[in-house]
C-alpha cells in the first residue's frame, strides 16, 4: 500500500528502501504516538520494506504488517523474517482477529477511497482500539504538483490535475469522515515539513521518477526527461538550497479510538 497498485505502479522496493529512507526515518516520531505495548495487537497498514513493523515489534507488541504491493511484501519478509507481513487492500481488507491499533506511516495519501480505508479499519479494531496515521495533509507537495502541471500542458496535457493520484485532505475533512464512521478525533496536526531529497542535484528527479509515475504514463523517456527538467527549472528558487533539493511535504496525524 505504501505507494499501492491503484495507481499500478510497480514500486522498486530497493530504490524506495535506499534513496527514500526518510519515509520511515520520519515515520519514527508517530511511533511515540502509538506508543505500542507489550501485550498488545497492532496492524500496520502499508507497510512498505517493514522497518517501522519492526520497530512497533521491538516494543513486544504482536504485528502484522500488510501492503498492496507484492515488491514491497517481499522486502519486508526478507528484512524480517521473523515478522508476519500479507498482501491486503487498505480498502477492503478483512483480519482474522482484530487489534488493539492501526498504525500507518506516509500511505494514505495514495488513497482517495478514503471512506472505505476507514471502514476497514474501522472493522479490524476492537472497541477502545486506536488509529494513528500520519500522511500527505491538504497544501502537501503544491509546488511541484503545480509545476508538474505547467510542464505537462507545456508538451500538450490537457487538464493535467485528472491524473494526480494523491489525496491530500484538510484536518476538518478527514476528522469529519472518521467521526461519521463513529471514532472520535482525540489529536490532529497539520504541519509543514520540508523535506530533504537524497541524491543533490539529482534529488528531486529521482524522486518524480519514483513517486510520479502516475503523470508520466504513456510518455516517451525523451517527453519525461522534458516534464522533470522543466519541473527542475520551475523549482529551482523555491525548493533547492546549498546543493539540495527540498520537497514541500505538509503532513497530516492523526490519532482516533474506536467508541
Ligand atoms: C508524501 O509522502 O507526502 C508523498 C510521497 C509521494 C508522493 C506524494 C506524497
Amino acid at each position: 500500500m505504501n505507494k499501492t497498485s491503484i495507481s499500478n505502479n510497480h514500486w522498486n522496493s530497493s530504490l524506495y528502501q535506499d534513496k527514500h529512507a526518510f519515509v520511515w526515518k520520519y515515520g519514527e516520531n508517530l511511533l511515540e504516538i502509538l506508543n505500542p505495548k507489550s501485550n498488545e495487537k497492532v496492524l500496520d497498514l502499508g507497510c512498505g520494506t517493514g522497518q517501522l513493523t519492526a520497530k512497533i515489534a521491538e516494543s513486544g507488541a504482536e504485528v502484522i504488517g500488510i501492503d498492496s504491493a507484492n515488491e514491497m511484501v517481499e522486502k519486508a519478509q526478507q528484512n524480517y523474517p521473523k515478522l508476519k507481513f500479507q498482501i491486503a487492500d487498505a480498502r477492503k481488507f478483512k483480519l482474522p482477529q482484530s487489534v488493539d491499533a492501526v498504525f500507518s506511516n506516509a500511505v494514505l495519501h495514495w488513497i482517495p477511497q478514503a471512506d472505505d480505508v476507514i471502514n476497514s479499519i474501522n472493522q479490524s479494531l476492537n472497541i477502545g482500539g486506536r488509529f494513528i496515521a500520519e500522511f500527505g495533509g491538504k497544501g502537501n507537495i503544491e509546488s511541484i504538483v503545480k509545476a508538474l502541471y505547467k510542464a505537462l500542458e507545456k508538451i500538450g496535457f490537457d487538464n493535467p490535475s485528472r491524473l494526480n493520484p494523491w489525496y491530500f485532505p484538510s484536518i476538518s475533512e478527514y476528522a469529519a469522515k472518521l467521526e461519521k464512521q463513529g471514532f472520535e478525533v482525540t489529536y490532529s496536526n497539520l504541519y509543514y515539513r520540508p523535506t530533504l531529497l537524497q541524491d543533490e542535484d539529482a534529488g528531486l528527479a529521482n524522486w518524480l521518477k519514483m513517486f510520479g509515475g502516475n503523470f508520466f504514463k504513456g510518455l516517451s523517456n525523451k517527453e519525461i526527461n522534458q516534464v522533470i527538467q522543466d519541473v527542475e527549472k520551475q523549482l529551482k528558487p523555491k525548493l533547492y538550497q546549498e546543493g539540495n533539493w527540498f520537497a514541500d511535504y505538509r503532513r497530516i496525524q492523526v490519532k482516533a479510538i474506536k467508541k
